[in-house]
Formats: C-alpha cells, structure tokens, sequence
C-alpha cells in the first residue's frame, strides 16, 4: 500500500461516510439499506449503481466497478492512491504521518521535466530558429493548436542550451542529469541530451511530465531518441496518450493502440481521441493492468506491413493475457496511422477501425496457407502454432467459440482441440481435471468455480465462517483472486483485525480487481437463505475437499504406474498405501 501506513488509511475509512462523500458530488436516491444512483462510470438509463451505508462501499451492477470511498474518489477524480488519501484525510481530518511523503528530490525532478518541457515549447513558437521546425510540423499537418495541445517543442542544436537555461533559473543540474535531459562531459560540465530535434514530451496519469521523446528532422539516424529509464520514467509502466484519452476510451467502450507518437497525434486531431501509442516497444502486463481500468476491449492498429508478422501478434498475447477482447485493424501496405490518417481521411480511419477482427481469426488466416492440411502433420502443427494463444485467453465463452471454429476450419474435432489444450494447461499450472468428455469436464471446472465463489460470499458475509474455512488450504482454491481474498481474511481473522467490507477492499490494494469483492458484498441475502449459510458453507467445502481429493488420487495413480514401470517395490507399497487411505475417506 506504498508510504502511507495501514492505521492510517483505516482511521481515514472509518471517519468517512461514503454516502456523504458521493452525494457531494451527485445525488443519491434511498432505495431500501441503500442508495442509488445513476452509474457515473458508464452510460445507462436506469440506475444500477449501489452505495451501502452498512457496508461503506459502493458497486455498481452494469459496469461491475466496485470499492470502497478512496475507489470511488480514485476512479471519479481520476486520482492515484496515494492523492485519494490526502484528499480524503483532509476531509476527515486525519494527518498523515509527514516521514512518509514523497521524497522532494522527487519533485525536483518533475519541475526540472517541466521546465525543460516549457522551454522547448517556448522555443518551438517563439523563436526564429525553428522557422523550418514549423513549417516542417505544418508540413505533416499538424495545427497549432496541435503544437499545443500535446506541448510539442524544438531543443536548439547548438549544445548547451537548456544547460544555460536551467543555470539561469537557478536550478542545480545534477537532477537534470539522473532524468536524462543533460548529459556530463568528461572534461566537466554538461550539454543538452537533445539537439536539433522536435520534442515530444511524455506525460503520466497525474499530467506529470516523465520523460521526452526527440526525432531528427531529415532522415538522419536515429530517427528517434528517447529518455532512458530513469526513477521517474518506467517505460513499461506508462502509455502515451493515456492522460488526454482515457475519458474518451471509457466513452466509446474501447482503446485503440497505434505504435508512433505521430500516430497518435495525427489521430487525435481528426477527432479519434481513444488512442494511446506503445512508442514502439512490446507491451508489458503493467499497460495491460492500466487499460483495463478503462476499457476491457482493444483494437490494435498496426502498419500495414507489420500486422502480417507472427512476431508481432505474439506481441499482442499480452492483451489476452489481461482478459481483454483484442482485435486488429490492419492498414494498407505502406501506411501508417498518421499517414493514413491525414492522406485518407476520418471517413476512411474509421472504417479500417471498423473492420478490426479478432486477433485469433486473424492469426489463423495468416497460418493456414503456410501449412499442408492434407496431412496429419500439417494439421498437428498448424494447431500446435494456434494452441499458446489459445492457452492465454481468459474468456471461456470466447474460447469455446474459437475452438469451434478452429476445429471446423482445419477438420478435427473439437475434442481433440480441447484435449492438447488441457495437456497444456496442466503442464502450466500442475492443475488436473477429472478425464472424462468435454460435456463432463465443464460443468465441473464451472461448478467447482461456483463453489469457491460461494464459499467465497458467504465468508465475506459472516464471519464466523472465516475460521471455520481456515481447514482449507490455500491450494484448494483454483482462482488466484479468490486465493488471495481468502488468505487476506485468513490474516484478518489471525490478527484480530476488523473484517470490515470497506477495509477489505482497501487491503487488497490498489492494482486488484475489487469488483468481484463489492459485488458479492453488495448482493443482498434473504433472511432465509441467511439461516441456510452454515448447511451452504458445508456443501462448498466438501466439493472443494472432494476436488483435492480426486487430483490427489490422479496424482497417485500416476506415480503408482511410474512405480511400477520401474520395479520400484518399497515405493510403490508405500504410494498404495497412502491412496487406500485417501480412496477410503481417512485423509
Ligand atoms: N521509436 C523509437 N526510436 C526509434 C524508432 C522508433 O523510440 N529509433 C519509437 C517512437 O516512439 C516512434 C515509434 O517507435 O513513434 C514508431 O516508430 P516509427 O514508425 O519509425 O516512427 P513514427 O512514429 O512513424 O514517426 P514519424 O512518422 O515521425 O516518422
Ligand atoms: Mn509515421
């Protein structure tokens, strides 16, 4: 939970109401134990959006966003976590230990970004200079307004010029150094890391300037130069763009991601505003985890020469990875967006956007012509190919779909397609299903879900089950969010800590997905289903016990076979007795 001590925020939740914190910011309507209201996070007519009193939480059952009030400030102010709590301290009059803050060498190093993004903006309209930097942006359509808008610069070539203006602004440059914008020279001394090139500043969620991107103006090489690493930029951790689109990507329901810092300028000035750029590197699960806070769906729009690359989908896993829907757009051969964009036009964009498919389809089709379907082999190795992307998506329904369809376009069974991909699984996760048909397997992958699920619900809801499901043990969970809910109530419950529907949420931390929690607090029980929580309870953990059960004795009676195959006597008494055991119900 980063610098800002747990008591601390839980002093914080217990002197907030959530109901007054939301209803300052837009009415609320009573509706029975809770409020309700219109869900500002998703577009819908009639209210699904839930605020309890009780529980000090709030969910909302269209779009599935959940927490408790520093959530709901976080997601509605656009506010980090750490923000939300000095917002919300303020307002509970609760003081934050003042060891804990952010280090000022820190902000020093946001300010010196700033300024130097001032600078070469400044330099950008004001001087006479970059008369041909101008007409160079003017040339590639780019407006004013544009320069503007994204805070475009020019860094002079002569050397040292951002060096005199930071001196002359009383900075110390050593800071300049540790984020990138200056470079020391061996003699002593340092020069500008840009010259001569147009500058393209890069900006994170709290519209903090990071880092900064430079290209070159002719066909001189590198075309670009980028910030490196430094403490405030973690290329992996952020997405260009992402500050100015993310209202527009929750609005059109999905994001679109182009490659190129023009790519996404160019875009966002014909009026697509739901894009962010990757600049040019493989995404990582840390962007995965910040589109998602926006959007669950993703087009890919890539040059045309590019998408036909298998390099490049595989790239693209990561997104389904993350649960998310991954579709590609594909351009003509020789565009990119930004020449698109600008030689085609809105019209045209939008239907190549349009036209996305779905990445596997789209994978497929680039693989069936390589591979002879004739044959057996062809056929193997073709779904040998499409089977690690397979294996990475997290949508049952969309997976079903897609074996069906790979299975007619290639003539196997469906089956079979299940099967290599159930190999796989097991070899990742050590996790075994009961062999048996398809039609068998399912129902008990989605039952045994069910049964956590509900284990999971009822646990939240009564305490008193919290110790009582302390006999199972972490590995009898199959989900690892339900893994980690339960061992946080396990801890809860261990140091007698408050089990708190707010608090639980808030110990999960910021990057985890409250809204199963929320919502599993927010559905209401009946009296009488209350009065059935013991018997329930019971049910699910023998369905999760009989489960560990039965991998045990696969388990065994492999390494029983292995035993045997191997002459090996002592070990294979010893396996029969552990499963007799098992099989007769005494473990
Ligand atoms: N890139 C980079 N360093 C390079 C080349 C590319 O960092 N030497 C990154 C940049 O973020 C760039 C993106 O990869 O925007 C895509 O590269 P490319 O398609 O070559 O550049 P464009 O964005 O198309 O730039 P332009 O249209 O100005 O040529
Ligand atoms: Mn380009």
């Amino acid at each position: 939970m980063g610098f800002i001590p747990d008591n601390t925020i839980d002093e914080i939740l217990a002197r907030t109401d959530i109901v007054e914190l939301i209803s300052s910011y837009f009415p609320l309507k009573r509706a029975g134990r809770n409020f309700k209201a219109l869900c500002p996070f998703h577009k819908e007519k009639t209210p699904s959006f839930m605020v309890s009193p009780d529980k000090q939480i709030f969910h909302c059952f269209g779009c599935n966003e959940g927490g408790n009030a520093l959530h709901f400030l976080m997601r509605y102010e656009h506010l980090e976590f750490p923000e939300a709590v000095k917002v919300l301290a303020k307002r509970a009059g609760v003081r934050i230990p003042e060891a804990k803050k952010e280090s000022p060498g820190i902000l020093e190093l946001y300010k010196i970004n700033n300024l130097a993004m001032q600078f070469y903006h400044h330099i950008l309209l004001n001087s006479s200079q970059s008369e041909p930097v101008r007409d160079y942006l003017a040339k590639r359509g780019l407006l004013k307004t544009t320069w503007e808008k994204f805070k475009l610069g020019f860094s002079p070539p002569q050397g040292e010029a951002l060096v005199n203006f930071l001196k002359e602004k009383g900075i110390d440059l050593e800071p300049a150094e540790r984020v990138g914008l200056l470079m020391r020279r061996e003699s002593g001394g340092y020069f500008d890391f840009f010259r001569g090139r147009i500058i393209y500043p890069i900006f994170d969620l709290r519209e903090r300037i990071i880092g900064f991107g430079g290209r070159v103006l002719d066909d001189t090489l590198p075309k670009y130069i980028n910030t490196p690493e430094t403490v405030v930029y973690k290329k992996g951790e952020n997405l260009y763009g992402l500050n100015l689109s993310r209202e527009y990507i929750r609005d059109k329901g999905f994001v679109i991601i182009v490659e190129g810092y023009m790519d996404l300028i160019s875009s966002f000035q014909v009026g697509f505003n739901n894009l962010v750029a990757s600049l040019g590197t493989a995404l990582t699960p840390e962007q995965v985890r910040l589109l998602k806070r926006y959007t669950s769906s993703v087009v890919v729009l890539y040059d045309g020469d590019k998408a036909g690359e298998l390099a490049a989908l595989r790239g693209l896993e990561v997104l389904l990875e993350g649960g998310l829907e991954v579709k590609l757009a594909v351009l003509p051969s020789g565009f990119d967006p930004d020449s698109f964009v600008r030689e085609k036009g809105k019209e045209e964009f939008e239907k190549i956007i349009k036209e996305a498919r779905n990445i596997l389809e789209y994978k497929l089709e680039i693989l069936l012509p390589q591979y002879n379907l004739q044959s057996i082999e062809g056929k193997v190795n073709l779904i040998k190919e499409m089977l690690p992307t397979l294996a990475k998506i997290d949508n049952h329904i969309m997976l079903s779909e897609f074996v069906k369809q790979l299975a007619d376009k290639v003539s196997v069974s469906e089956e079979s397609i299940w099967a290599e991909l159930k190999k796989g699984r097991e070899r990742k996760r050590g996790f075994n299903i009961e062999k048996g048909s398809l039609e068998e397997r399912i129902p008990i992958f989605s039952s045994l879900r069910e049964a956590e699920i509900t284990l999971l619900r009822l646990i939240l809801k009564e305490k008193s089950l919290v110790r009582e499901a302390r006999s199972l043990m972490e590995e009898d969970f199959l989900s690892p969010e339900v893994k980690k809910i339960v061992n946080l109530l396990f801890t809860l419950e261990e140091g007698n800590k408050p089990i708190e529907p707010s608090r639980i949420v808030s110990y999960l931390g910021e990057g985890f997905p409250n809204k199963m929690v929320t919502r599993l607090l927010m559905e209401e029980d009946s009296e009488e289903a209350k009065q059935d929580y013991t018997k329930i309870f019971s049910e699910c953990v023998q369905k999760l016990r009989e489960d560990k059960r039965r991998k045990t004795c696969e388990r065994l009676r492999e390494e029983i076979a292995l035993a045997q195959k191997e002459g090996n006597l002592e070990r294979l008494e010893e396996l029969l007795r552990e499963f007799n055991a098992i099989a007769c119900g005494r473990k």
